[in-house]
C-alpha cells in the first residue's frame, strides 16, 4: 500500500484545520511540506453554517460560499487556494490508526502516512440516542447533525415531508435551539423535549431562559421540558413515527433531530497522548504530552490564562484562534523564537429567527438581568453580567450592535469591579461602554 510523507499533517479537515492552513501559508510553508487529511469530502468550511442558513428553505446558504475563512471576515480558501498553496488536501480519508511513537497515521484503505510534525483537529463527534440503547432509536428520519453530509441528510428529510409536519426536537442546548427555529422557519409543527428546567442551562440563567423560552413559544414552538426520549414507535417503512416521553406522554413525529452533546474525538489517541477533562492536554501553545504532536480546536484540554484553570472549549472563535496559536508556535519553535502564551477570552453566539446573542467570559458566580426581556416586546433587547468575588467576570448581550458586544467583550477581558447587582441591572449596558 501506499506511503506519502509530509513535514506537517493535520488530521481533521474542519474549522480549526482550515485556520491552521492560512496560518501555516503565512509562515512561509513549502509546497509539498503540508497535508489535510480529512474524512469529509469537502475542504474546511465554517461548521456553524449548517444548523442556520444551510436550512433555511429559501436562499440556503451552499458551497463553496461559506468555506473558511468567511466566517471571520477573511479570505474564502477554495479547493484551488490549497493547490496553489502546495498544500495536499486528502478528503474522503478515515484515519482509523495512528502510531504516534512511529510517527506513522493509517487510513481506512490502509495507506500510510508518515510526518515530523502532526497537528490533531479531529474535533467531536454526536452523541446519539442508540449509544444509550434507546428503545426505537435507529428508525429513519431520527437525524443529527455534525457534518456536511448530515446537513444533506436533512434538507432531503424536509423537502420530503414538505409543509406542515411534525418536527421533534430531542435536547435543549445549541443544536436543540437553532434547528427548532430553523424547523419552524421551514413550516413544520415542532415540539422541544428535554429534561432540565430551562433551555441551555450550560449557560443561561432561568431568566436569559425564559426570554428563549418565551419567544420561541410565541413563534409556535411547543417545549416539554423535564423529560427525556424513553423511545421510538416506527411506521412499516422503518421511519420515525412516534416519541414516546418518559412522563408518558406520546407525541407525533415526522421528523426528529436529536442534539444531545457532543464528544471529542480523541479515540485513535488513547493511552498514547496525556488526556485531561475529556480532552487531550495541552501547553498554552497546543503541544500535547508527545514531542512533536499538538492538539487544537473541540479536543484540546488547554490552560485558560484568565481564569487559572485548564478547560476544552467547543466554539468556534476557539477553534480559529487556537489552530492559529499552534501553527506560529511550530514555526516560532523551528526558528528558535517564543511567542507569547495563548490567553483566551470564551467567546460563544448564537443565532436563530431574528435574535442573535454573543457572550464573552466566565459564567460563574451571581448574575443580573438588564434591559427589555420580556419575550412579548417588539425588539427586545436584553443582557446579563455575572458577578463573581466582587468582579464582573462574564457578560451577555441579545440583539447588540457591534460596537456593543465589543464593549461588553472589554467587560469580560478587564473584570471591572462591580459596586452592586442593583446598579449593574440599573445601569445595564451603559456600564460597559464606560470600561
Ligand atoms: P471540526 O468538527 O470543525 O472538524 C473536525 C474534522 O475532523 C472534521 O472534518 C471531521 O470529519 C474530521 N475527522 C474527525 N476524525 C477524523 C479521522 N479519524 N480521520 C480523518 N478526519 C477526521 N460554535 C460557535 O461558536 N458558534 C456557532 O454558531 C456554532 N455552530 C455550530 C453548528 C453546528 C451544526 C456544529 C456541529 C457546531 C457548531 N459550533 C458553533 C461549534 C464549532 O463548529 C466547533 O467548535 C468547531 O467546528 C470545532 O472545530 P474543530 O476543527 O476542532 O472540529
Ligand atoms: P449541548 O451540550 O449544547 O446540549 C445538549 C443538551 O442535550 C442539554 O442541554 C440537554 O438539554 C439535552 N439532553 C441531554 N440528554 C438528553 C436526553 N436524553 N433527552 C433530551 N435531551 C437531552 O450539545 P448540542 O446542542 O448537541 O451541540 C453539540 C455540539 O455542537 C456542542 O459542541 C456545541 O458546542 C456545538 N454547537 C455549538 C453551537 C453554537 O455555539 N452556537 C451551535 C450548534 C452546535
Amino acid at each position: 500500500m501506499a506511503e506519502k510523507s509530509f513535514k506537517y499533517v493535520i488530521v481533521g479537515g474542519g474549522v480549526s484545520a482550515g485556520y491552521a492552513a492560512r496560518e501555516f501559508a503565512k509562515q512561509g510553508v513549502q509546497p509539498g511540506e503540508l497535508a489535510i487529511i480529512s474524512k469529509e469530502a469537502v475542504a474546511p468550511y465554517e461548521r456553524p453554517a449548517l444548523s442556520k442558513a444551510y436550512l433555511f428553505p429559501e436562499g440556503a446558504a451552499r458551497l463553496p460560499g461559506f468555506h473558511v475563512c468567511v466566517g471571520s471576515g477573511g479570505e474564502r480558501l477554495l479547493p484551488e487556494w490549497y493547490k496553489e498553496n502546495g498544500i495536499e488536501l486528502i478528503l474522503n480519508t478515515e484515519i482509523v490508526k495512528a502510531d504516534l511513537a512511529s510517527k506513522s497515521l493509517t487510513s481506512a484503505a490502509g495507506e500510510t502516512f508518515k510526518y515530523k510534525i502532526l497537528i490533531i483537529a479531529t474535533g467531536s463527534t454526536v452523541l446519539k440516542l442508540t449509544d444509550f440503547k434507546v428503545e426505537g432509536a435507529d428508525a429513519k428520519n431520527i437525524l443529527y447533525l455534525r457534518e456536511i453530509d448530515d446537513a444533506d441528510k436533512l434538507v432531503e428529510a424536509i423537502k420530503a415531508k414538505k409543509n406542515g409536519k411534525a418536527a421533534v426536537i430531542v435536547g435543549g442546548g445549541y443544536i436543540g435551539l437553532e434547528l427548532s427555529a430553523v424547523l419552524k422557519i421551514n413550516n413544520f409543527d415542532v415540539k422541544m423535549v428535554y429534561p432540565e428546567p430551562w433551555c441551555m442551562p450550560r449557560l443561561f440563567t432561568a431568566d436569559i431562559a425564559a426570554f428563549y423560552e418565551g419567544y420561541y413559544e410565541k413563534k409556535g414552538i411547543n417545549i416539554i421540558k423535564g423529560t427525556v426520549a424513553s423511545g421510538f414507535t416506527k411506521n412499516d417503512n422503518g421511519e420515525v413515527k412516534e416519541v414516546k416521553l418518559k412522563d408518558g406522554r406520546v407525541l407525533e413525529a415526522d421528523i426528529v433531530v436529536v442534539g444531545v452533546g457532543a464528544r471529542p474525538l480523541t479515540n485513535l489517541f488513547k493511552g498514547q497522548v496525556e488526556e485531561d477533562k475529556g480532552g487531550i492536554k495541552t501547553d498554552a501553545f497546543f503541544k500535547t504530552s508527545v514531542p512533536d504532536v499538538y492538539a487544537v480546536g473541540d479536543v484540546a484540554t488547554f490552560p485558560m490564562k484568565m481564569y487559572g484553570d485548564i478547560r476544552r472549549v467547543e466554539h468556534v472563535d476557539h477553534s480559529r484562534k487556537s489552530a492559529k496559536q499552534a501553527v506560529k508556535a511550530i514555526f516560532a519553535s523551528e526558528q528558535g523564537k517564543d511567542i507569547e502564551a495563548y490567553d483566551y477570552l470564551p467567546y460563544f453566539y448564537s443565532r436563530s429567527f431574528d435574535l442573535s446573542w454573543q457572550f464573552y467570559g466566565d459564567n460563574v458566580g451571581d448574575a443580573v438581568i438588564f434591559g427589555d426581556h420580556d419575550p412579548a416586546s417588539a425588539k427586545a433587547k436584553f443582557g446579563s453580567y455575572w458577578i463573581n468575588d466582587g468582579k464582573v467576570v462574564g457578560a451577555f448581550l441579545e440583539g447588540g450592535a457591534p460596537e456593543e458586544n465589543q464593549a461588553i467583550a472589554k467587560v469580560a477581558k478587564a473584570q471591572p469591579p462591580a459596586s452592586s447587582l442593583d446598579v449593574l441591572a440599573k445601569e445595564g449596558l451603559e456600564f460597559a461602554s464606560k470600561i
